[in-house]
């Protein structure tokens, strides 16, 4: 898709620091962006996450060309501060081996070669904000974006893998169902599983081996939002109901 071809996004809003009012814009990512982006990577990502993992110029450069409008960043006083990366997926959630895959496959290692333009769910393949500008409504913002884009789209549901940051720690004592039960009744607290719990979205199901992240022990927890206006047939029934 041509960068000319599509509506681009772009939103303005404020958010507060330390009680003052900052203007933050959400915008699609163009190619000028590229060293910001990857510089927030490597923020967002520090060791013991492995650094091959964070985006490289040709991978955000066939970002731009498969899916432009998938892509997003959030810009503050000029300087781009968080990015949300997104594709399309062709995904039956009532389909076990579908549920089963890892980051690398379903984005083809962050190429996105497996961009499915007629595919029914918007797949999140990352989300980042820069420490500095965490805690201000940025990453919800750029979800909110995201959402915005499902229903515009007319696709069934927005889908991720989100880390499970605290797992690591607690494998030797809990399957990563038990864990994620235990942030669900809120008896352990995850900061990125409680990010996008407050964001709207729903736990699915566990990928394992689904990312090579030692703090997550290797797996993630796939959440959904489904788009209100449509009523897919492929609608799984709580794995975790509360
Ligand atoms: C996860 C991340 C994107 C959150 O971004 P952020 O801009 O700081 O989050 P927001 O300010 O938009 O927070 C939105 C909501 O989540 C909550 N939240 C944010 N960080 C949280 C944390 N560490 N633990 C629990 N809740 C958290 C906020 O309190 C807020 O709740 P509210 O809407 O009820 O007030 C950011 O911390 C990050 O980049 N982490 C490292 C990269 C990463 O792991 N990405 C996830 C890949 S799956």
């Amino acid at each position: 898709m041509n960068q000319a071809d599509f509506s681009s996004y772009e939103k303005s809003c404020f958010v507060y620091r330390d009680n003052k009012p900052e203007r933050l814009t959400i915008r699609n990512y163009r190619e000028d962006d590229i060293e910001a982006l990857i510089r927030i990577q490597r923020e967002c990502f520090p060791p013991p996450y492995p650094s091959e993992l964070w985006w490289n110029r040709e991978q955000l450069l066939n970002h731009l060309r498969r899916f432009p409008q998938g892509m997003l960043c959030a810009e503050i006083g000029g300087a781009v501060v968080g990015s949300l990366t997104t594709m399309i997926a062709s995904i039956d959630l009532t389909a076990p081996d579908r549920l089963r895959h890892t980051w690398a496959e379903m984005t083809d290692n962050g190429y996105i070669g497996t961009h499915a333009p007629d595919g029914n769910t918007l797949y999140v393949v990352d989300i980042g904000v820069s420490p500095s500008a965490r805690g201000l409504g940025l990453g919800k913002q750029m979800l909110q974006a995201a959402y915005e884009l499902v229903v515009e789209l007319g696709l069934d549901r927005l889908l991720g893998g989100a880390r499970m940051p605290g797992y690591g720690r607690a494998a030797a004592e809990l399957t990563p169902e038990e864990y994620v039960e235990a942030v669900l009744s809120g008896e352990r607290r995850d900061p990125v599983v409680g990010f996008l719990l407050r964001c709207g979205r729903l736990p699915v199901a566990v990928a394992r081996d689904y990312l090579d992240d030692e703090e997550s022990a290797g797996c993630a927890l796939l959440m959904e939002w489904r788009n209100p206006f449509r009523h897919s047939a492929d609608v799984r029934p709580d794995a975790f109901p509360l």
